[in-house]
């Protein structure tokens, strides 16, 4: 499983490099392993914006891909997809048929009976803005994200932490130099402007890294963005003269596997 738009700082795995290394393992074992990829935001970003780029069924390996509807598919939550390449990988175990309303329906839902207006917003949103407008959305999302992105690099306080993101996400970490506070402080005191911004300690073995995360949709428009990078960089101006006392959540085994975002 490899991710286009991970959680932290929004950036891809090497999927060719992951494909080449499995390639190589086949040939050294015999075993051959399929790929899923996880593009839960970068699936409805890579399409409109590198159509050329091979993070998906054009990799040979990649057998099934999921993307949330209700992250950049641009829908309200509760819907996310999964893509199967071919009808046959599709567990026929997972499904069960069942004698209702007038006729036999199968059914894969781990619950029964589940709301479906997302699925009609799903459909609504592409047929009205159609690739081309999902293509500008996600081109004006980017550059809102760079423009946020600058503002916050250019105040002095910040680092980039995703160079070679692709997904409308701006990660940074604090700069050395700041020694008075942390990134936790600064989700904490923009939270009283209203914002709620992820600040999240990286995985074991890079535990010490932290990142602050932006997911910039389109809710976030120029104006709006402005407004934000204002009240994160006067966040930072008070922290800076009255000193942070927030420490990173501790996390244990399965919690800290299980990013929530
Ligand atoms: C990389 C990644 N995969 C999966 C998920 C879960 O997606 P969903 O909330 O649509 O189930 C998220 C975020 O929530 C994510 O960032």
């Amino acid at each position: 499983m490899a991710i286009a738009g991970q959680t932290f700082t929004g950036e891809d795995d090497d999927f060719q490099e992951i494909h080449d290394w499995l390639d190589a393992y086949e040939k050294k074992t015999g075993i051959s392993i399929p790929m899923h990829i996880d593009g839960a935001s970068g699936g409805f970003v890579n399409p409109f914006l590198y159509p050329d780029y091979k993070w998906d069924f054009r990799l040979p390996r990649v057998q099934s891909i999921n993307a949330s509807g209700h992250k950049f598919g641009l829908v309200p939550p509760g819907l996310g997809w999964v893509v199967f390449k071919e009808r046959k990988i599709f567990n026929d175990e997972l499904i069960f048929y069942v004698n209702y309303l007038g006729g036999e329906m199968p059914t894969a839902t781990l619950n029964f009976t589940r709301g479906t207006a997302p699925i009609a917003v799903q459909a609504y949103m592409m047929l009205r803005l159609g690739r081309d407008g999902y293509t500008r959305i996600m081109r004006q999302n980017l550059d809102n994200a760079i423009h946020l992105r600058k503002r916050l690099v250019d105040s002095g306080y910040f680092v980039i932490m995703n160079e070679a993101q692709r997904i409308p996400v701006v990660a940074l970490t604090l700069d050395k130099q700041v020694k008075k506070f942390n990134e936790f402080d600064v989700s904490a005191k923009v939270r009283e402007r209203g914002w709620v911004l992820s600040a999240y300690t990286m995985p074991p073995d890079a535990q010490e890294v932290r990142s602050l995360r932006v997911v910039v949709r389109p809710h976030l428009n120029l104006t709006v963005i402005d407004t934000l990078a204002n009240d994160i960089i006067g966040a930072c101006q008070f922290l800076e003269k009255h000193g942070g006392t927030a420490t990173a959540p501790q996390l244990h085994g399965h919690d800290r596997s299980a990013p929530k975002c």
